[in-house]
């Protein structure tokens, strides 16, 4: 099994889940280790991986890797929807760009594809209703979600025209360990810790269904096993919270005043909800959640981020002043 973005959070995850899980696997990772990417992410299973240093966009070599392959699982993108509304070329280089270069090495070699998208392709919701399902019209809103969903087009043509045996999986927004300290629970854990104050975009009502990435990579092994080629998956837990209730929470776990945070300018464009309707994956493949208390997930991931300063103190002042270059 190929991983593209192994050394990346969910992709890293997805790796030791994969080892530990299903053992009849032997996997390389390919990562061109970019601000987000994080050897140190793989040390737990260092001797169980081999690890290529490279990019998804370079031909030769996603070629040659592919040729070894039997199973590609495509997670390698720019994920970080404010430095897409900063500098949006590197997100259609490695996302379009990316995306298509395996696709053309997978069309070569006949190889079963997987490929990791975001319920963001299909734009957002009223806070009062409403779910995407696999049938809802693509609407992204952001650079980051439009390449995402460019690559999703290019990944259902590649099907279509060329019979490549590749499915689709949408998930919504993860959390757990390894997740980089730019995203919004471990940025504001990794203030607390430091002494320094939580940032709340706007008036913190925005809506993310928050789900474990051992859910999200669970997911990700049955559609690897028993899914329909050509179809999409939409994942989700259910559990929709608004950013201030998620952010009350973690002040609470971390012995925080309620109103111990600032409010800080919105990001353009923010997407008001997303809400993913899980039937299919849970009829046709009986995928369950298995982390279904968030309260209990953000506690054990907080305690992830106090036990491991070694692996997210070398990133943190770069992420913070990254933050107030977007700002100026
Ligand atoms: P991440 O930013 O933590 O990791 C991305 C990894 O891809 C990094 O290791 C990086 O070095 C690598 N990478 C980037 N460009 C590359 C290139 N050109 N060549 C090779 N490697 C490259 O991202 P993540 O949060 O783990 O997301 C992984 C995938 O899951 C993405 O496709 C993202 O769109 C999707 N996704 C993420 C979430 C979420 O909540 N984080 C939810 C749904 C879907
Ligand atoms: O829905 C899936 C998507 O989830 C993935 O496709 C993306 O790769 C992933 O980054 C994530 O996108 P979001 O934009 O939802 O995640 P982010 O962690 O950046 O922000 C979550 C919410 O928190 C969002 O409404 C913005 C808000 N936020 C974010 C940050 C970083 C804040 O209020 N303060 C912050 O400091």
């Amino acid at each position: 099994m190929l991983v593209t973005g192994g050394a990346g959070f969910i992709g890293a995850n997805f790796v030791a889940h994969t080892l530990e899980n299903h053992p009849r696997y032997e996997v390389e990772v390919l990562d061109a280790l970019t601000y987000a990417g994080n050897r140190s992410s793989l040390a737990p299973v260092a001797g169980a991986v081999a690890f290529h240093h490279g990019d998804i966009c370079d031909a030769e070599l996603v070629d040659r890797l592919v040729a070894g392959s039997d199973v590609i699982v495509h997670f390698a993108a720019e994920s970080h929807v404010d430095n897409s509304l900063h500098d949006p070329a590197p997100f259609v280089r490695s996302n379009v760009l990316g995306t298509f270069t395996l696709l053309e090495a997978v069309r070569r070699h006949g190889k079963r594809f997987h490929h990791i998208s975001t319920d963001e392709v299909y734009g957002h919701l009223p806070l009062d209703g409403g779910k995407f399902t696999e049938t809802t019209a693509y609407d992204p809103s952001s650079p980051y979600s439009a390449t995402k969903a460019s690559s999703d087009m290019l990944v259902r043509a590649w099907v279509r025209s060329y019979g490549v045996a590749a499915t689709l999986s949408n998930c919504a927004n993860n959390y757990g360990p390894y997740q980089h300290v730019e995203k919004f629970i471990p940025r504001q854990i990794t203030n607390i810790l430091e002494g320094g104050r939580p940032k709340l975009y706007g008036a913190g009502l925005n809506v993310r269904e928050w789900t474990h990435v051992d859910d999200h990579n669970a997911a990700v092994h049955l559609i690897l096993d028993k899914g329909r080629i050509g179809e999409t998956y939409l994942i989700g837990s259910g559990d929709e919270r608004s950013n201030a209730e998620v952010l009350g929470t973690v002040l609470e776990l971390l012995g925080q005043p309620a109103d111990a945070f600032d409010h800080v300018p919105d990001r353009p464009g923010h997407d008001l909800r997303y809400s993913n309707d899980t039937t299919k994956i849970r009829t046709e493949l009986g995928w369950r959640t298995r982390y279904d208390d968030l309260r209990a997930g953000l506690a054990a991931t907080i305690d992830w981020y106090r036990e491991n300063e070694w692996w997210w103190q070398p990133l943190k002042a770069a992420t913070e002043e990254r933050y107030r270059e977007l700002r100026r």
